[in-house]
């Protein structure tokens, strides 16, 4: 059986580490092999389970282990080669040195490394379930979208054909000033490639979902609402919402009326978000060791987490008569702010400052956009054979 992943993302400080650091101690007691994937930069999943990490598998108990990314040590140990021929390319272009260093590391580089991690484990399928405690928002979104754009920009820089280029090479070499790559290089980026697809396949499995933790308070409610555009525009399964510090009904006459704008946030985010929202209490001490374990079954109300708590895909294509009609889940967004292209074989939807490239199936490429339509949240675009008549 293929791993179950399970991300968590949400704004700076709601939780984000708690909830997967509690999520992962309830898979692992319950016997599945887990392991949990700290991809902020800041990491605190060491201080969750009072113990150090690694940038590698570390064990936490039976059942649980647990790492943080450290960006600099996966470049040395798996990007060299390319980021040599970078830094060599940017010299070439009259770069200077220390520039060139910096711009050999791609941008969103870094979130690649820890992505293709979640690839290594869960190609070797030594885990059950791989937890991911990702950055805050913003970058969480750029790091979902960067399997896209890196495909897309290599297939750009790199696109040529491997065996053209290889003919090309000694050829080329004399007449244009830019480096070629070397075999080496070509193969480690041919390689890359290979694995950003596999990577992007897993990102939108059955098998993947993220989930939102938030707080009830307007400037989170806010930006969950945008990770959710986006992360449905890019096709990734959000099963549920998980609404952490909420103050309890006794919390006394201090908190009484925050108790009560709680409660109304909650309702607000019970009607705008068609998920399961899982209500988590605030605590009145720090979350660590034997209360992660609690805090788990509160959360998930003993149910199993690895458990997929809503499925509905994100992006979905039909038949209607002879049109097909491909639809996408972009709620909480005006019509203003979306823009659809078509070349060639690619869909591009503009959603704000979000920009998706959809490659659509031979069988669509092939066809005119008719129309498109944005109700209730979702975006539907109609394909099929213009009529030159009308
Ligand atoms: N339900 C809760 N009750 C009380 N305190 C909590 C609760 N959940 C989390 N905290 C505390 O809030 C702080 C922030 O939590 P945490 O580090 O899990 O958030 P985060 O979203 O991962 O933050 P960051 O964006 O910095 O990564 C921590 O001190 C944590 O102990
Ligand atoms: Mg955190």
């Amino acid at each position: 059986m293929e791993p179950r992943v399970i991300l968590f993302t949400g704004k700076g400080g709601v939780g984000k580490t708690t909830i997967a650091a509690a999520t992962a101690i309830k898979t692992s007691s319950i016997g599945y092999k887990t392991l949990v994937i700290s991809t902020d930069p800041a990491h605190s999943l060491a201080d969750s389970f009072s113990k150090e990490l690694k940038p590698y598998p570390t064990r936490i108990e039976e059942n649980l282990y647990g790492m943080e990314v450290n960006v600099e040590y996966e470049l040395e140990k798996h990007w060299n080669t390319i980021k040599e021929y970078l830094t060599f390319f940017f010299k070439s272009q009259g770069i200077e040195d220390i520039v060139a260093e910096e711009l050999a590391i791609f941008p969103g580089f870094d979130e690649l490394a820890s992505l293709l991690h979640l690839l290594n484990f869960y190609e070797r399928g030594e885990y059950e379930v791989l937890i991911l405690d990702c950055a805050p928002t913003g970058e969480t979104l750029r790091l979902l979208s960067v399997p896209e754009v890196a495909k897309w920009y290599m297939n750009r820089f790199f696109g040529i054909e491997r065996k053209v280029l290889k003919l090309v090479k000694p050829i080329a070499d004399s007449l244009i000033d830019v480096p070629l790559p070397s075999e080496e290089v070509l193969d480690k980026i041919q390689e890359l490639y290979v694995r950003i697809g596999k990577l992007k396949n897993i990102l939108e499995s059955e098998r993947t979902t993220v989930r939102i933790v938030m707080n009830p308070e307007k400037m989170v409610i806010r930006e969950s609402e945008r990770a959710f555009t986006y992360l449905n525009l890019f096709g990734y399964q959000v099963d549920c919402l998980i609404v952490n510090k909420v103050f309890p009904q006794d919390s006394g006459k201090f908190l009484s009326r925050w108790v009560e704008i709680q409660q109304d946030y909650l309702s607000e985010i019970r009607e705008r978000f068609p998920l399961p929202v899982f209500v988590v209490p605030f605590k009145e001490t720090e979350i660590v060791g034997e209360k992660l374990y609690e805090l788990a079954e509160e959360i998930y109300n003993g149910e199993d987490p690895t458990k997929v708590f809503y499925r509905e895909k994100p992006i979905k294509i039909s038949k209607e008569n002879d049109e097909t009609v491909i639809s996408i889940k972009v709620p909480f967004i005006s019509k203003e702010d979306l823009k659809i292209l078509k070349k060639g074989g690619e869909l591009i939807i503009i959603a704000k400052q979000w920009k998706r490239i959809i490659s659509l199936p031979q069988s669509i490429a092939a066809k005119e956009p008719l129309g498109a339509k944005y109700i209730n949240g979702e975006l539907k675009i109609r394909f099929g054979v213009k009529n030159e008549r009308g």
